[in-house]
């Protein structure tokens, strides 16, 4: 990717309503998103010029907001018209879509009660990198040291910009090892998912996933979930502890940004992506954008 500063690509962001140039889509310092993180996000992802489950997403944007006590002020029909159109305008045929609802700055103090809700979709572009080869060989996770909070903590089915926190912490200390992400644990030291993306491991030919009772149920787990099943390969949602982690031969992450990705390291153990991994991440891909998997064979 380009490394140009993302405040300074090129194009047009929609910004409450309108198309503005990319340049001038800005906030002012002291607006409450950014001071209280009363914030919620998406992350989407375009093949070949097509959303993938872009209804889904702005429908998880709304509940999302809702956890936090707001309502985004454009109907999940409106982001959808307003992604599609931002899509077109910014010529991008694979891309990664980010839009973002927060509270303003009328009021600056822990409560917001009269601030205007804000919202802004952002499209920039990042190919595909399909390369099966490349991708098999995993990636290796660190395990962090934070924990997915409680339910009754913190509000966990919000895809919310506070609970992104100890991601970036847990992202930073696991690259500072040489890792690539980190695997979470939760409130009760169960295995949750990684920074981004949640996590699957495969024994005997089944697969093994935690049930995410405090984490996000990912849109792209929901898939991967409905295409082993399609495929006849069982699936088991259980909460699953760190000890277990030595009994399991594959394990890979699935997430609107890292797909399907195997990973061949968590701490001391090791995985070998295999056939299910293989199998998957082929599927998905097939799922997502049936155009770039055939180009791919
Ligand atoms: C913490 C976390 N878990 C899981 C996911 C996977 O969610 P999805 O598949 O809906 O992109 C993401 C990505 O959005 C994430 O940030």
């Amino acid at each position: 990717m380009a490394s140009v500063p993302f405040d300074q690509l090129d194009g047009e962001i929609w910004f409450n309503g309108a198309f503005v140039p990319w340049k001038d889509a800005k906030i002012h310092v002291l607006t409450h998103g950014l001071h209280y993180a009363s914030a919620v996000f998406e992350g989407e992802r375009a093949y070949g010029g097509r959303v993938f489950k872009l209804t889904e997403h702005n429908q998880r944007l709304h509940t999302s907001a809702q956890i936090l006590g707001f309502k985004v002020p454009y109907s999940v029909a409106e982001l959808d018209a307003a992604t599609i159109e931002l899509l077109k305008r910014q010529g991008f045929s694979d891309a990664y879509v980010r839009p973002i609802a927060w509270r303003g700055s009328e009021m600056m103090g822990v409560s917001a009660q009269s601030n205007r809700i804000n919202v802004a979709i952002a499209i920039w572009q990042w190919g595909s990198y399909f390369n099966p080869a490349e991708k098999l060989k995993g990636i290796r996770l660190d395990i962090a040291e934070y924990r997915r909070p409680d339910p009754k903590t913190a509000p966990c089915a919000s895809k919310a910009a506070g609970l992104y926190m100890i991601c970036t912490i847990s992202k930073h200390a696991a690259e500072a090892k040489g890792y690539a992400d980190a695997m979470m644990l939760d409130y009760r030291g169960q295995v949750a998912e990684a920074t981004g993306a949640n996590i699957f491991f495969v024994k005997d030919g089944v697969i093994h996933t935690p049930t995410p009772d405090c984490f996000l149920n990912g849109i792209t787990r929901q898939t991967v979930i409905e295409l082993a099943k399609r495929r006849g390969i069982e699936v088991i949602e259980r909460a699953i502890m760190p000890e277990e982690l030595a009994d399991f031969s594959e394990c890979f992450l699935t997430g609107s940004a890292a797909e399907v990705t195997p990973v061949s390291e968590i701490g001391p153990h090791k995985f070998t992506p295999a056939t299910i991994s293989e199998t998957l991440m082929n599927d998905y891909i097939k799922e997502v954008c049936p155009a770039a998997a055939a180009a791919a064979e």
